[in-house]
């Protein structure tokens, strides 16, 4: 018989029919009711069983984690919490958990605990909201970006240029580590290597996306992206994924549009496709906060802050207007922050956090930053100081998207690679568009799992990718 899955029985009215499903047990009460999950919900269905008609050897394996399929027909549930449960006429169990092994038992786990068994944490509640959210944040972008009439384009993984600068790049080599070809002056032989030249696992997609929007006007990546920086925070992994949209003909102004319209989209296709995920994650996330004391806490439930982003109007600040306000903020006066506060330096996580959490309280696009602080290949603005890019910072995040307006102009980006000691020979098929029919363009990078955090909640980047990739860590 067809295997029918939890989320569509559930949804069923009660009939004669006999319905086969298959899942995990949660948990066995009374010898009599089985709660069993098969991923397709946050909720369980719940078997009850007559334990006369069953083998005391399977009722004795019928334990957390087991595996079972059962045939049985769909009533109405005489207990609470459930509208119908599975009346069972017979159950197989498909492969046993033993009690004393099995690490993910029905109490409450730690994130930290669940992170070492990362190969069984989807059977949480927990994880397997986040994971079904996650896939319907994937699911939302690309319907945005067709709808919108882009075309994604599969950028290199493998890549022979380190222009971007966007953090340090793990090499892909096949020579021997251990004995490595030399050159006459010493140097390793890269001539030997599989490409003949030194290369690289990506940092980012632009780059090759700009030479697609070039001609096919508005195009997308959406793909993995790797950073070798040694920071162990809650907010970076060594491989994540990024959303990287290249637009013609267009400014900064547009660039901060298409964002603000992509991010209100995806949540509210989230909030309407996923509200029983949410739900839970918003209710693990109080859970969670009550060990908080009450100024760290969220100001607002999950869903309810999700649906005023949706609602709002992104507030824009000048990076010079943010400097000004952080200047004049009640931290810096009483020496809180950290890092220091002063036209020039980079914004850190404290500065922004305290802008989007404290003084706005909702998401704001920063833009012109100074040049120094921004990478080769933003557009110089016309005060010779700043460039035309633009970082959205949200609550809880610090920086989500970050992005600009491209240098079209073949003489200034020229300039600008000597400025930044990029060869012209290492980027000379970027330099080629704007030789051949250069125009305005703009784009900007989102990180996915940045967006799985803001939406779901996890204050932890490797608790929102299945296998997290971080410094002395690979495991699985
Ligand atoms: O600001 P970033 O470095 O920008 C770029 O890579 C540009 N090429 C984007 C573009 O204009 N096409 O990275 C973009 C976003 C950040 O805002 C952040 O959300 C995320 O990528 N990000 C990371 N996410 C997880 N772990 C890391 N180590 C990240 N580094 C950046
Ligand atoms: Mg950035």
């Amino acid at each position: 018989m067809e295997r029918v899955r939890i989320a569509e029985v559930l949804n069923t009215a009660p009939s004669e029919n006999k319905i086969t499903v298959c899942g995990w047990v949660r948990t066995f009460r009374n010898d009599r009711f089985l709660a069993v999950n098969d991923g397709s919900t946050i909720h369980n269905l719940q078997l009850v069983i007559q334990k006369e008609d069953h083998d005391d050897e399977i009722l004795k394996q019928l334990n957390t984690g087991a595996a079972v399929s059962a045939e049985g027909v769909l009533v109405e549930s005489q207990g609470s919490g459930q509208k119908v449960e599975l009346q069972v006429t017979s159950l197989d169990l498909l492969g046993g958990a033993d009690p004393d092994e099995f690490p993910i038992q029905m109490k409450r786990h730690s994130l930290e605990f669940l992170r070492e068994k990362a190969h069984l944490r989807f059977r949480t509640n927990t994880f397997s909201a986040v994971f079904r959210i996650r896939h319907l944040l994937q699911f939302a972008i690309h319907k945005f970006f067709h709808e919108e009439g882009f075309y994604q384009l599969h950028t290199p993984i493998i890549t022979g240029s380190d222009a971007e600068g966007a953090g340090e790049m793990f090499k892909v080599t096949t020579l021997d580590l251990d004995n490595l070809p030399k050159t006459e002056d010493g140097t390793t032989d890269y001539g030997q290597d599989f490409f003949g030249k030194p290369s690289n696992l990506t940092v980012s997609g632009q780059l090759e996306a700009e030479l697609g929007a070039m001609a096919l006007g508005q195009v997308y990546t959406f793909g993995p992206t790797f950073r070798a920086e040694n920071s162990n925070t809650s907010r970076h992994l060594a491989e994540f994924w990024m959303i990287e949209p290249e637009i013609a003909f267009a400014d900064l102004n547009d660039d901060m549009a298409l964002a603000e319209r992509c991010l209100k989209y995806v949540l509210g296709y989230v909030l309407e496709n996923g509200d029983e995920d949410l739900a839970f994650l918003e209710n693990r996330q109080i859970q969670a906060e009550k060990q908080l004391p009450e100024k760290d806490r969220s100001e607002r439930p999950l869903r309810e802050m999700l649906r005023l982003v949706v609602d709002s109007e992104f507030v824009h600040m000048t990076y010079t207007e943010v400097i000004d306000t952080l200047t004049r903020s009640k931290p810096y006066k009483k020496k809180k922050f950290k890092f220091p506060v002063e036209w020039g330096v980079d914004l850190q996580s404290e500065h922004e956090r305290w802008l989007v959490e404290k003084h706005v309280g909702g998401p704001v696009i920063v833009t012109d930053y100074p040049a120094e602080i921004k990478a080769f290949y933003m557009r110089a603005n016309d005060d010779g100081k700043t460039v035309a890019a633009m970082d959205v910072l949200v609550p809880g995040i610090g920086e989500l998207i970050g992005g600009s307006q491209r240098e079209e102009r073949l003489d200034i980006l020229k300039k600008k690679c000597a400025d930044f000691n990029i060869p012209e020979d290492h980027v000379w098929w970027y330099l080629e568009t704007r030789k051949f029919g250069s125009a305005k363009h703009c784009g900007f990078g989102m990180g996915f799992e940045r967006l799985v955090m803001y939406v779901t909640g996890m204050n932890n980047i490797r608790d929102v990718i299945p296998f997290p990739r971080t410094p002395l860590s690979a495991e699985f």
